[in-house]
Protein backbone atom coordinates (compact mmCIF):
# COMPACT_ATOMS: atom_id res chain seq x y z
CA UNK A 1 0.00 0.00 0.00
CA UNK A 2 1.81 3.54 -0.99
CA UNK A 3 0.48 6.66 0.50
CA UNK A 4 -2.62 8.12 0.01
CA UNK A 5 -3.90 7.64 -3.62
CA UNK A 6 -3.84 10.50 -5.95
CA UNK A 7 -7.61 11.13 -6.33
CA UNK A 8 -9.92 13.98 -7.34
CA UNK A 9 -12.17 13.82 -4.58
CA UNK A 10 -12.08 12.58 -1.02
CA UNK A 11 -14.67 12.74 0.87
CA UNK A 12 -13.92 13.06 4.72
CA UNK A 13 -15.45 9.74 5.83
CA UNK A 14 -13.52 8.25 2.62
CA UNK A 15 -10.14 9.73 3.64
CA UNK A 16 -10.59 8.17 7.24
CA UNK A 17 -11.52 4.67 6.07
CA UNK A 18 -8.44 4.36 3.86
CA UNK A 19 -5.88 5.88 6.64
CA UNK A 20 -7.45 3.76 9.25
CA UNK A 21 -6.60 0.31 7.03
CA UNK A 22 -3.02 2.06 5.59
CA UNK A 23 -2.27 2.51 9.37
CA UNK A 24 -3.43 -0.95 10.28
CA UNK A 25 -1.33 -2.51 7.59
CA UNK A 26 1.59 -0.39 8.72
CA UNK A 27 1.24 -2.08 12.40
CA UNK A 28 0.29 1.69 14.17
CA UNK A 29 -1.09 1.92 17.11
CA UNK A 30 -4.57 2.94 17.62
CA UNK A 31 -4.98 3.00 13.81
CA UNK A 32 -8.80 5.01 13.75
CA UNK A 33 -7.65 7.35 16.31
CA UNK A 34 -4.54 8.55 14.93
CA UNK A 35 -6.41 8.91 11.28
CA UNK A 36 -8.91 10.91 13.00
CA UNK A 37 -6.91 13.33 14.92
CA UNK A 38 -4.47 14.04 12.11
CA UNK A 39 -7.12 14.63 9.92
CA UNK A 40 -9.26 16.89 12.62
CA UNK A 41 -5.97 18.74 12.73
CA UNK A 42 -5.82 19.08 9.35
CA UNK A 43 -9.16 19.90 8.91
CA UNK A 44 -8.71 22.68 12.02
CA UNK A 45 -12.20 20.59 13.34
CA UNK A 46 -12.76 18.71 16.52
CA UNK A 47 -13.19 14.92 15.90
CA UNK A 48 -16.70 14.76 16.20
CA UNK A 49 -17.19 17.61 13.73
CA UNK A 50 -15.76 14.94 11.14
CA UNK A 51 -18.62 12.39 11.46
CA UNK A 52 -20.89 15.52 10.59
CA UNK A 53 -18.99 16.13 7.74
CA UNK A 54 -18.69 12.61 6.44
CA UNK A 55 -19.47 13.12 2.95
CA UNK A 56 -17.59 16.22 2.36
CA UNK A 57 -14.66 16.99 0.43
CA UNK A 58 -11.62 18.12 1.71
CA UNK A 59 -9.91 20.48 0.04
CA UNK A 60 -6.73 19.60 -2.57
CA UNK A 61 -4.83 21.46 -0.05
CA UNK A 62 -5.71 20.30 3.11
CA UNK A 63 -5.40 16.35 1.55
CA UNK A 64 -2.07 17.60 0.65
CA UNK A 65 -0.76 18.48 4.20
CA UNK A 66 -2.72 15.51 5.58
CA UNK A 67 -1.09 13.19 3.05
CA UNK A 68 2.39 14.64 4.51
CA UNK A 69 1.40 13.76 8.35
CA UNK A 70 0.30 10.45 7.27
CA UNK A 71 3.42 9.64 6.09
CA UNK A 72 5.46 10.68 9.06
CA UNK A 73 2.79 8.58 11.07
CA UNK A 74 3.98 5.56 9.96
CA UNK A 75 7.23 6.03 10.47
CA UNK A 76 6.54 6.47 13.99
CA UNK A 77 6.39 9.93 14.58
CA UNK A 78 3.75 10.55 17.47
CA UNK A 79 0.16 11.82 16.45
CA UNK A 80 1.03 14.16 19.83
CA UNK A 81 4.05 15.67 17.98
CA UNK A 82 2.38 16.08 14.85
CA UNK A 83 -0.36 18.03 16.18
CA UNK A 84 1.50 19.97 18.74
CA UNK A 85 -1.36 19.01 21.07
CA UNK A 86 -1.73 16.57 24.43
CA UNK A 87 -4.57 16.21 26.77
CA UNK A 88 -3.30 16.07 30.16
CA UNK A 89 -5.71 16.00 33.38
CA UNK A 90 -8.81 16.93 31.03
CA UNK A 91 -6.17 20.32 29.93
CA UNK A 92 -5.33 20.92 26.69
CA UNK A 93 -1.03 21.14 26.45
CA UNK A 94 0.80 22.28 23.60
CA UNK A 95 4.33 19.85 22.75
CA UNK A 96 7.27 19.61 21.00
CA UNK A 97 10.31 17.18 20.19
CA UNK A 98 11.89 18.81 23.43
CA UNK A 99 9.40 17.92 25.55
CA UNK A 100 7.89 14.29 26.54
CA UNK A 101 4.19 13.75 25.96
CA UNK A 102 2.52 13.84 28.88
CA UNK A 103 1.09 10.19 29.48
CA UNK A 104 -1.66 9.23 31.39
CA UNK A 105 0.37 7.16 33.65
CA UNK A 106 1.07 10.64 35.52
CA UNK A 107 -2.55 11.40 36.41
CA UNK A 108 -1.76 9.31 39.26
CA UNK A 109 1.18 11.65 40.67
CA UNK A 110 -1.47 14.57 39.73
CA UNK A 111 -3.95 12.68 41.76
CA UNK A 112 -2.55 12.58 44.45
CA UNK A 113 -0.72 15.92 45.07
CA UNK A 114 -4.24 17.64 44.57
CA UNK A 115 -5.41 15.70 47.05
CA UNK A 116 -2.63 16.01 49.46
CA UNK A 117 -3.15 19.84 48.99
CA UNK A 118 -6.24 19.99 49.30
CA UNK A 119 -6.61 18.57 52.62
CA UNK A 120 -3.45 20.69 53.78
CA UNK A 121 -3.25 24.53 54.89
CA UNK A 122 -4.02 27.08 52.12
CA UNK A 123 -1.57 29.24 49.76
CA UNK A 124 0.53 25.75 49.90
CA UNK A 125 3.67 26.10 47.72
CA UNK A 126 4.59 22.77 45.35
CA UNK A 127 7.70 22.49 43.64
CA UNK A 128 7.93 20.60 40.72
CA UNK A 129 11.74 19.40 39.09
CA UNK A 130 12.03 18.14 35.79
CA UNK A 131 8.87 19.77 34.97
CA UNK A 132 8.63 19.22 30.94
CA UNK A 133 5.76 20.68 29.62
CA UNK A 134 4.74 22.16 33.20
CA UNK A 135 1.71 19.47 32.79
CA UNK A 136 2.19 17.98 36.53
CA UNK A 137 2.56 21.68 37.73
CA UNK A 138 0.06 23.11 35.95
CA UNK A 139 -2.75 20.05 36.48
CA UNK A 140 -1.85 20.54 40.47
CA UNK A 141 -2.37 23.98 41.32
CA UNK A 142 -5.83 23.98 38.02
CA UNK A 143 -7.53 21.57 40.66
CA UNK A 144 -6.05 23.55 44.09
CA UNK A 145 -6.88 27.34 43.48
CA UNK A 146 -5.31 28.59 46.25
CA UNK A 147 -1.73 26.71 45.68
CA UNK A 148 0.95 28.05 43.85
CA UNK A 149 3.93 26.51 42.16
CA UNK A 150 7.32 26.28 41.00
CA UNK A 151 8.14 24.27 38.24
CA UNK A 152 11.64 23.87 36.96
CA UNK A 153 13.76 22.25 34.44
CA UNK A 154 17.14 21.70 32.98
CA UNK A 155 16.20 22.35 29.36
CA UNK A 156 15.12 26.06 28.53
CA UNK A 157 13.04 25.06 25.54
CA UNK A 158 10.93 22.20 27.46
CA UNK A 159 10.66 25.63 29.91
CA UNK A 160 9.28 28.09 27.09
CA UNK A 161 6.69 25.37 26.03
CA UNK A 162 5.81 25.06 29.88
CA UNK A 163 5.59 28.68 30.09
CA UNK A 164 3.12 29.06 26.86
CA UNK A 165 1.09 26.18 28.64
CA UNK A 166 0.83 28.17 31.63
CA UNK A 167 0.07 31.48 29.93
CA UNK A 168 -2.63 29.14 27.76
CA UNK A 169 -4.12 28.00 30.86
CA UNK A 170 -4.36 31.14 32.22
CA UNK A 171 -1.70 29.65 35.60
CA UNK A 172 0.68 32.70 34.33
CA UNK A 173 0.18 34.35 37.40
CA UNK A 174 0.21 31.16 39.83
CA UNK A 175 3.68 29.72 38.94
CA UNK A 176 7.28 30.84 38.57
CA UNK A 177 9.84 28.74 36.06
CA UNK A 178 13.63 28.09 36.34
CA UNK A 179 16.04 26.47 34.69
CA UNK A 180 19.18 24.67 36.08
CA UNK A 181 20.15 20.90 37.11
CA UNK A 182 17.08 19.78 39.57
CA UNK A 183 17.17 22.20 42.86
CA UNK A 184 20.46 24.15 41.68
CA UNK A 185 17.78 25.91 39.45
CA UNK A 186 16.46 27.49 42.44
CA UNK A 187 19.66 29.61 43.27
CA UNK A 188 22.03 29.75 45.92
CA UNK A 189 20.10 31.60 48.57
CA UNK A 190 18.49 29.68 51.69
CA UNK A 191 17.10 27.06 50.65
CA UNK A 192 13.46 28.12 49.93
CA UNK A 193 10.67 25.49 51.79
CA UNK A 194 8.19 23.35 49.87
CA UNK A 195 4.80 21.77 51.35
CA UNK A 196 4.88 19.19 48.49
CA UNK A 197 7.64 18.54 46.21
CA UNK A 198 6.68 16.43 43.26
CA UNK A 199 8.65 15.23 40.53
CA UNK A 200 8.66 12.90 37.26
CA UNK A 201 12.08 13.03 36.31
CA UNK A 202 13.76 10.15 33.51
CA UNK A 203 13.97 7.04 34.96
CA UNK A 204 14.69 4.29 31.99
CA UNK A 205 17.92 2.84 32.31
CA UNK A 206 20.01 3.91 29.26
CA UNK A 207 20.87 0.77 27.96
CA UNK A 208 16.88 0.24 28.00
CA UNK A 209 15.90 3.12 25.85
CA UNK A 210 16.65 1.89 22.33
CA UNK A 211 14.41 -1.40 22.89
CA UNK A 212 11.39 1.20 23.86
CA UNK A 213 9.12 1.40 20.72
CA UNK A 214 10.46 3.91 18.36
CA UNK A 215 7.63 6.46 18.85
CA UNK A 216 9.79 6.51 22.48
CA UNK A 217 13.58 6.20 21.68
CA UNK A 218 13.55 8.26 18.23
CA UNK A 219 11.35 10.47 18.71
CA UNK A 220 11.47 11.81 22.41
CA UNK A 221 14.01 13.84 24.25
CA UNK A 222 17.11 11.14 25.22
CA UNK A 223 17.22 14.36 28.22
CA UNK A 224 13.62 13.50 29.52
CA UNK A 225 14.20 9.39 29.40
CA UNK A 226 17.72 8.86 30.45
CA UNK A 227 17.64 7.92 34.02
CA UNK A 228 21.15 6.45 33.93
CA UNK A 229 22.16 2.92 34.31
CA UNK A 230 20.50 1.29 36.78
CA UNK A 231 17.50 4.52 36.32
CA UNK A 232 17.73 5.73 39.90
CA UNK A 233 20.33 8.77 39.47
CA UNK A 234 17.75 11.37 39.29
CA UNK A 235 15.46 9.45 41.52
CA UNK A 236 18.13 9.23 44.00
CA UNK A 237 19.64 12.71 43.55
CA UNK A 238 15.68 14.01 44.24
CA UNK A 239 15.13 11.76 47.49
CA UNK A 240 18.53 12.69 49.06
CA UNK A 241 18.20 16.34 48.30
CA UNK A 242 14.59 16.86 49.14
CA UNK A 243 14.67 17.17 53.35
CA UNK A 244 16.40 20.63 52.08
CA UNK A 245 13.42 22.19 50.53
CA UNK A 246 10.31 20.65 52.21
CA UNK A 247 8.79 22.02 55.15
CA UNK A 248 8.26 19.88 57.99
CA UNK A 249 5.83 17.33 57.44
CA UNK A 250 6.02 18.51 53.42
CA UNK A 251 4.91 15.79 51.08
CA UNK A 252 7.29 14.33 48.20
CA UNK A 253 5.58 12.73 45.49
CA UNK A 254 7.78 11.11 43.08
CA UNK A 255 6.97 8.87 39.80
CA UNK A 256 9.25 5.95 38.85
CA UNK A 257 9.25 2.86 36.32
CA UNK A 258 6.80 0.02 38.14
CA UNK A 259 10.27 -2.04 38.74
CA UNK A 260 11.77 0.88 40.86
CA UNK A 261 8.95 1.23 43.78
CA UNK A 262 10.74 -0.38 46.05
CA UNK A 263 14.11 0.60 45.46
CA UNK A 264 13.04 4.55 45.73
CA UNK A 265 11.10 3.73 49.13
CA UNK A 266 14.29 2.48 50.45
CA UNK A 267 16.47 5.57 49.34
CA UNK A 268 13.74 7.44 51.11
CA UNK A 269 13.79 5.68 54.06
CA UNK A 270 17.47 5.69 54.19
CA UNK A 271 17.64 9.97 54.59
CA UNK A 272 16.33 8.96 57.70
CA UNK A 273 13.92 12.67 57.48
CA UNK A 274 10.75 10.98 56.24
CA UNK A 275 7.85 8.38 57.63
CA UNK A 276 7.67 4.94 55.47
CA UNK A 277 7.15 5.45 51.65
CA UNK A 278 3.34 4.85 50.47
CA UNK A 279 3.26 3.14 47.37
CA UNK A 280 0.68 3.87 44.66
CA UNK A 281 -0.47 2.08 41.79
CA UNK A 282 -1.88 3.40 38.00
CA UNK A 283 -5.06 3.54 36.32
CA UNK A 284 -3.50 0.11 34.63
CA UNK A 285 -2.27 -1.30 37.96
CA UNK A 286 0.82 -0.71 37.65
CA UNK A 287 3.17 0.56 41.05
CA UNK A 288 3.95 3.67 39.78
CA UNK A 289 4.17 6.64 42.69
CA UNK A 290 6.31 6.81 45.80
CA UNK A 291 4.99 9.42 48.23
CA UNK A 292 6.79 9.97 51.24
CA UNK A 293 6.00 12.84 54.30
CA UNK A 294 8.72 14.53 55.61
CA UNK A 295 9.39 13.96 59.81
CA UNK A 296 8.60 16.96 61.84
CA UNK A 297 12.50 16.42 63.65
CA UNK A 298 12.34 19.99 65.24
CA UNK A 299 15.23 21.34 62.87
CA UNK A 300 15.83 23.58 59.82
CA UNK A 301 17.45 21.06 57.88
C1 LIG B 1 10.14 12.28 32.15
S1 LIG B 1 10.22 13.99 31.67
C2 LIG B 1 8.82 14.60 32.60
C3 LIG B 1 8.17 15.82 32.03
C4 LIG B 1 6.83 16.17 32.71
N1 LIG B 1 7.00 16.42 34.13
C5 LIG B 1 5.82 15.05 32.52
O1 LIG B 1 5.46 14.41 33.51
O2 LIG B 1 5.39 14.83 31.38
C6 LIG B 1 11.62 14.50 32.57
C7 LIG B 1 12.06 15.96 32.43
O3 LIG B 1 13.23 16.12 33.26
C8 LIG B 1 14.11 17.04 32.63
N2 LIG B 1 15.45 16.81 33.18
C9 LIG B 1 16.35 15.86 32.84
N3 LIG B 1 17.46 15.95 33.60
C10 LIG B 1 17.24 16.98 34.46
C11 LIG B 1 18.04 17.57 35.51
N4 LIG B 1 19.25 17.11 35.81
N5 LIG B 1 17.52 18.63 36.18
C12 LIG B 1 16.28 19.10 35.86
N6 LIG B 1 15.49 18.59 34.89
C13 LIG B 1 15.97 17.54 34.19
C14 LIG B 1 13.95 16.78 31.16
O4 LIG B 1 14.35 17.90 30.40
C15 LIG B 1 12.45 16.46 31.06
O5 LIG B 1 11.73 17.62 30.73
Amino acid sequence: MTAVPESTEWPIGKLLTWTTGYFTTHQIDEPRLSAELLLAHVLACSRMALYTRYDEIAPAEKIRAFKELVKRRREREPVAYLTGKAWFFSLEFSVSPAVLIPRPDTETLVEQAVSILRGGPPNANLLDLCTGSGCVALAVIKNVPDARAVATDISDPALQIAKNNAAAIGLAERVDFFSGDLYAALGDAPPRRFDVITANPPYIPSQAIDTLMPEVSRFEPRLALDGGSDGLQLIGRIINDSPHYLAAEGYLLLETGCDQTEQAAELIAATGQFSPARIVTDSAGHRRCVIARRLNLGVSA
